[in-house]
């Protein structure tokens, strides 16, 4: 018969558990939700009394203020949450390898198979253990037999594979509408059941047809493979920008006319600085990883392809702002306009902004960043990351953080915009350009700002994938 869920426990309070937990337990009063993490102070954010949430998402504070204390729990006790599940998520961070074999290709697995171990150590029951986090094929397959090597005599474990869609800045409405919900089990008779368990939760608010129900090798390759597919798009688009450039061409024009042939769409046909998230790099390195594992180099090098023109769209960019810029940026002041990897959210995993300012940084240029979400802290750490060799000090005499767009753009010889903020669109670019150097330089990195406007007041305007013709 189908397990009853009752109990959900899920492991990593992150970007993927906490909005998907949240909304489950919103749609299913029914069900108890629980979400643990080893991070004290990321529960604590989760459970502060004024809502100061570790992350930020549209719509999500309204999910936690109805559902926290009534059905939505957060919590450090990992191991007292396990023990009551009837249903565990695990959905903790599976970062590209930093070191040892596969290094900056491979996920890294500890947390999964930690995790993993520490529901085998605990549990005394039955549990259906769902693999939320993006991982590589066959990861499910290792949960199984450290699951089972490791279980107590009463316990059996099912595992499923329900990778989460959601992209960031909207998870909220694509968990409450997602286009699908994908979940894949093995097809024994009790892989079917758990599968069907975890279906019944979904089907609370998810119509019966957009719940996909496959295997489990199936499942844990969709994943991979949407997300690459995705970014291939982009770096299909990035790549005919570069035409346009040197064309005078148009790829808004272009990718309009693309996107009407309704066999390819006009979603996520953007041009770019460069796509970034914690998802897309991370995948596609992981499908490359795959392949040569599985011995077909062709396919490593197809994909890896993706991945190579995004960073060529980056270097790309900051050549054309330094080349436009007299040939040199030494000394001079550039305004960032956005840090984060995308707007409406205050992640900056990958984002493409890092990238722009360590070349910036190392054309000893000066930068003032401003973003409307991104903790200082955070910049400063990411800056550190990305330039080993420059101390904090160092980077703290190049680089400053202003309060707002005005700030950072004064007395600036360019502006670059990395995310697209729609606050930006309507800034006074007016009382900017007034306190700005001259010529007066605007690069606009997601084709966010209306180019012959600016161009009106004065600026020189560089957008991604268009020729010359308004920066005159
Ligand atoms: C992505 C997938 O969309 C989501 O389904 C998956 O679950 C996780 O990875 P996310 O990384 O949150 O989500 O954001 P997404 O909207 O996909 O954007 C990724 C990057 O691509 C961003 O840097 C964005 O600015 C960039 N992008 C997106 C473009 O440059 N052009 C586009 O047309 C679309
Ligand atoms: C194509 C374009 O579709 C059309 O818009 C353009 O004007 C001319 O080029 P055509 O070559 O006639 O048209 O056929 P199309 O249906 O696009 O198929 C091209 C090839 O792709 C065929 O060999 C087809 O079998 C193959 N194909 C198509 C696949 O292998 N898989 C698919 O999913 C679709
Ligand atoms: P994602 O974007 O995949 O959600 P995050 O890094 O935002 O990734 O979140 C993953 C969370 O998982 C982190 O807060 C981390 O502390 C937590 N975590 C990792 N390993 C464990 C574990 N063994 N038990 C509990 N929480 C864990």
């Amino acid at each position: 018969s189908v397990p009853k869920v009752s109990k959900i426990c899920c492991i990593g309070a992150g970007y993927v558990g906490g909005p998907t937990c949240a909304v489950i337990a919103l749609k299913c009063p029914h069900i108890q939700v629980t979400i643990v993490d080893l991070n004290q102070a990321r529960i604590d954010a989760w459970n502060s009394s004024d809502f100061n949430l570790p992350i930020y998402e549209p719509g999500l504070e309204d999910v936690v203020r109805a559902t926290r204390g009534r059905n939505l729990f957060f919590s450090t006790d990992v191991d007292g949450a396990i023990r009551a599940a009837d249903l565990i998520f695990v959905s903790v961070n599976t970062p590209t390898k930093k070191t040892g074999i596969g290094a900056g290709y491979a996920a890294d697995l500890n947390y999964v198979e930690k995790a993993t171990r520490r529901i085998a150590q605990i549990a005394t029951s039955s549990k259906i253990v769902v693999e939320k986090s993006t991982v590589p094929c066959r990861t499910a397959e290792s949960m199984r037999v450290i699951l089972e090597a490791n279980s107590k005599p009463d316990a059996r474990f099912d595992i499923l594979s329900n990778p989460e869609f959601l992209a960031e800045g909207t998870a909220i409405s694509d968990l409450v509408s997602p286009d699908r919900v994908l979940i894949g089990s093995l097809q024994t008779h009790e892989g079917k059941e758990a599968c069907k368990a975890l279906s019944e939760i979904y089907a609370n608010w998810v119509p019966q047809e957009r719940i996909l129900t496959v295997g489990l090798w199936s499942s844990e390759l969709s994943k991979l493979a949407a997300n690459a597919m995705l970014a291939q798009r982009i770096s299909s688009i990035n790549a005919l920008s570069a035409i346009c450039e040197a064309t005078g061409a148009n790829i808004d024009e272009v990718a309009h006319a693309i996107g009407k042939d309704t066999r390819i769409g006009p979603k996520f046909l953007k041009a770019s600085v460069g796509f970034g998230g914690s998802c897309f790099q991370k995948d596609i390195l992981n499908l490359v990883y795959l392949s040569e594992s599985l011995h077909l180099p062709e396919v490593a090098a197809y994909w890896r392809q993706v991945v190579e023109m995004n960073e060529y769209q980056k270097r790309r960019f900051t050549r054309h702002v330094v080349d436009t810029l007299f040939k040199t940026i030494t000394g001079k002041r550039i305004a960032v306009l956005g840090f984060a990897f995308k707007a409406d959210t205050g992640d900056t995993r990958e984002s493409a902004a890092i990238t722009i300012i360590k070349h910036f940084m190392e054309e000893k240029a000066l930068v003032t960043i401003y973003d409307p979400q991104v903790e200082h802290e955070q910049i400063w750490m990411d800056l550190q990351e990305v330039s080993p060799t420059f101390t904090l000090q160092q980077i703290k005499r190049q680089v400053q953080i202003a309060p707002c767009a005005l700030d950072a753009c004064a007395e600036a010889e360019a502006v670059v915009i990395a995310t697209e903020w729609k606050e930006f669109i309507t800034l006074d670019w007016e009382a900017i350009y007034e306190q700005m150097s001259k010529p007066a330089f605007i690069f606009d990195g997601r084709l966010l700002v209306d180019s012959a406007k600016l161009a009106k007041i004065g600026f020189k305007v560089s957008s991604i994938g268009r020729g010359a013709e308004v920066t005159a």
